[in-house]
């Protein structure tokens, strides 16, 4: 049960989530205005590739798998956390994996501990400042690095990504995370219908040859600027809805009033997330993304507004795209791992990025290391008034600032101090009492979890089929294989692409008795 105190100080993120936005009301690009021209034939892959609406690699569309990036933005505390979970904790990848996401984590009212979960679980966590500013001078890049590192357990080498605070970013912002040793930023938007001739909707692309996003939205962008060899760009693609190009959204597009109306109306988001799918899957597969600020959609924060309503449409609106054969919902890091390495369709068995695997500890051993069963009791309390938090590491003598990011640490009344995790070992190996690695090698490390992949909804929980072939054994038969989905549905597996827009009326008619309008809050 959570403290009043810890209600009251946790609080004041709603305050300033619902400022921010992350809202388009046009295009923020055009071809006149990027000025863009890359070099195909010396642009190659794995570290250069061309800002291109065409998939990487060549690939045909029809073999290129339809990825959903799915993101959250901001403070991670138990309320966002569950938040999250009521749209993927029950859902699997065609090889059987729960999707993974990306945390773009800001730190004032983070719950460290609940990051070193969050990551531990899988789930990529990626740089969105310490405390929530755009075009963020270089202290609260580097020192939300700083901080994850020391009182989440986070290595610094897995933490790659950056979206700015309200989508509020400079040439400058861009240079200086290159300089940070980042490898891609999501902070741009694909602002254009993939339908439309001038479409902005590439493909994620390196900065080799400059930007090619938002060329009309920030000064000294495109026309071959910033020239950012081997960093990349992963676009924010807008949902359009039946306006086009005049009804883009982007980030919480549930809390936008669709079609021009003046509420917010589900059945008519929940259609225009299935016409801008279908548009995407049909074209050429460039990545949909559903990029969220959990605490909105959670119902577990004092004072939430969220309607079942709006919870129930965004899972249909999941159902429906994993019934549609060869779609992936994926962090940001797992999109870019595969355009780097874009194997097709038929090859994704063996491609590592979209693997799950447990870390091998034993559930009875007492570690703090970002698993539940085994930290349990040996949390630190750190009950700073503006933002108490708990952590494996040891509390800091002062809430880390872009200032100081890494405050010495407090003494414990027992006079110990807790060891930061050793950059040569894992975060679920490391113990921060003992300051030691209980395990150094490839082979006691990870239990890999994937299960071979069948086509959508392939019925895989009968007789076990081969292992993948790298040794390790796919048939656990602690975790029965679930249908991705979780209803063991798979009706429009192997619908022809072609009936898909009749579907979509059918679908969108049978629910928009069940759905009313909500207002925005
Ligand atoms: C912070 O994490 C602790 C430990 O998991 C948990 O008990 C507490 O509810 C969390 N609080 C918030 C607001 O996230
Ligand atoms: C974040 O926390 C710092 C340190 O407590 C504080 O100075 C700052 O005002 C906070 N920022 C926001 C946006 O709440
Ligand atoms: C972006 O952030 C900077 C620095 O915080 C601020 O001065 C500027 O007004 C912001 N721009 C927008 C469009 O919000
Ligand atoms: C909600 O949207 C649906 C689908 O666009 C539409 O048929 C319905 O009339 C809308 N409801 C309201 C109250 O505007
Ligand atoms: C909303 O859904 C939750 C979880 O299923 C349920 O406990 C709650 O009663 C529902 N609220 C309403 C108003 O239907
Ligand atoms: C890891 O680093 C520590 C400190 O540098 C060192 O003592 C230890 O031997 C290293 N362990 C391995 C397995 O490399
Ligand atoms: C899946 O296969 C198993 C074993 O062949 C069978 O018992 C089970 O009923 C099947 N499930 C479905 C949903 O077809
Ligand atoms: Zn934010």
């Amino acid at each position: 049960m959570v403290s009043s105190t810890l209600f009251a100080a946790f609080l004041p993120l709603l305050g300033f989530v619902l400022a921010q936005d992350g809202s388009i009301t046009g295009p923020t690009s055009s071809a006149a205005a990027a000025g863009y021209s890359c070099d195909a034939t010396k642009c190659k892959l794995p570290d250069c590739n061309c800002a291109s609406t065409d998939p990487p690699g060549g690939l045909k569309p029809e073999d290129t798998p339809m990825f959903v990036v799915f993101t959250a933005d901001d403070a991670v505390q138990s309320y966002t956390l569950d938040a999250v979970n009521q749209f993927l904790a029950q859902r699997k990848n065609p090889n059987g994996c729960q999707p993974k996401m990306t945390y773009y984590t800001s730190l004032n009212f983070t719950n460290y501990t609940l990051v070193t979960d969050w990551y531990v679980a899988g789930n990529e966590i990626a740089d969105h400042t310490m405390t929530h500013v755009g075009t963020p001078p270089e202290n609260e890049v580097s020192g939300n690095l700083v901080a994850l590192n020391q009182l989440a357990g986070i290595p610094l080498k897995s933490i790659q990504g950056f979206r700015a605070p309200f989508l509020n970013y400079s040439v400058d912002t861009l240079k200086m995370l290159a300089s940070l040793g980042f490898t891609y930023d999501s902070s741009s938007s694909a602002s254009v219908p993939v339908t439309d001739d001038d479409t902005d909707a590439f493909w994620p692309y390196s900065l080799d040859y400059g930007m090619a996003n938002d060329c009309l939205a920030v000064e000294g962008l495109c026309k071959g600027e910033p020239k950012l060899p081997g960093f990349w760009e992963l676009p924010m693609y807008a949902l359009f809805d039946n306006r086009g190009v005049d009804g883009p959204h982007l980030m919480d597009p549930w809390l936008d009033a669709a079609n021009g109306e003046t509420a917010v109306n589900d059945t008519a988001t929940l259609e225009y997330l299935k016409s801008t799918f279908t548009a995407h899957y049909n074209g050429k597969r460039q990545p949909l993304g559903l990029y969220t600020h959990p605490i909105h959609v959670s119902r577990s924060v004092p004072g939430t507004t969220v309607t079942n309503s709006t919870i129930n449409m965004i899972n249909a609106f999941l159902d429906w795209a994993q019934e549609q054969p060869n779609t992936w919902i994926v962090s940001s890091i797992q999109l870019l791992e595969w355009v780097r390495n874009p194997v097709p369709i038929s090859q994704l068995d063996s491609f590592a990025p979209l693997k799950c695997s447990t870390p091998s500890v034993d559930s009875s051993l007492k570690i703090c290391n970002g698993i539940p069963q085994n930290e349990n009791g040996l949390l630190a309390h750190c009950a700073f008034p503006d933002f108490p938090f708990y952590t494996c590491y040891g509390c800091p003598q002062e809430p880390p600032s872009p200032a100081q990011p890494a405050p010495p640490q407090a003494t414990e009344s027992g006079g110990q101090t807790r060891f930061r995790l050793a950059a040569n070992c894992s975060t679920p190996f490391w113990d921060p009492i003992k300051g030691e690695c209980i395990c150094n090698s490839a082979t006691c490390a990870f239990t890999d979890q994937s299960r071979p992949i069948g086509p959508n909804g392939a019925n895989l929980t009968g007789d076990q089929v081969s292992s993948t072939g790298d040794g390790t054994d796919a048939s656990a038969t602690s975790n029965p294989y679930v249908p991705f989905n979780g209803n063991g549905a798979a009706p429009l597996a192997s619908l022809p692409a072609g009936l898909w827009a009749a579907t979509v009326v059918g679908v969108v008619g049978a629910l928009a008795g069940a759905y009313g309008a909500v207002a925005r809050f």
